[in-house]
């Protein structure tokens, strides 16, 4: 199995154990570090729709709370009722923050159930850096 369907696979786990009785729209990602570490995450809502956090940033708060310090490389996100899943505008800023250069990795899942992969500068041109 390639790195890039591996990462699927663990996100499609992932949403299987996603909290979201509201949309209904399990959510899972994983993500690869430079480390050779994993780490995944699932959507998380809330009654108070606005506080839902997305399966995305759920993963790399993981990482960073297991004390990963490299830089992340790859990022795949699986929806159990959707393809073509691309990261929220939000997630796309937080996963610029921690990627290594422009060339990071977003693998989502085409049509066709293959993966399909941007750069996070494919998605998050310019994006906001201090
Ligand atoms: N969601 C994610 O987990 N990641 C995204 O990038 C987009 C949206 C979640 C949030 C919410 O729980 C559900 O999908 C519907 O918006």
């Amino acid at each position: 199995m390639t790195d890039n369907s591996k990462l699927m696979e663990l996100a499609k786990e992932a949403a299987q154990l996603a909290y979201a009785p509201y949309s209904k729209f399990y959510v899972g990602a994983a993500a690869l570090y430079e480390s050779g570490k994993y780490y995944t995450g699932c959507n998380v809502e809330n009654s108070s729709y606005g506080l839902s956090l997305c399966a995305e940033r759920n993963a790399i708060s993981t990482a960073i709370a297991s004390g990963e310090k490299s830089r992340l490389k790859k990022i795949a996100i699986y929806c159990n009722n959707r393809k073509m899943c691309t990261p929220c505008g939000a997630c796309r800023q937080w996963i610029a923050e921690f990627a290594h250069d422009e060339n990071v990795e977003i693998i989502i899942e085409a049509e066709d159930s293959h993966c399909l992969v941007f750069t996070i500068n494919d998605l998050l041109p310019h994006s906001f850096s201090l």
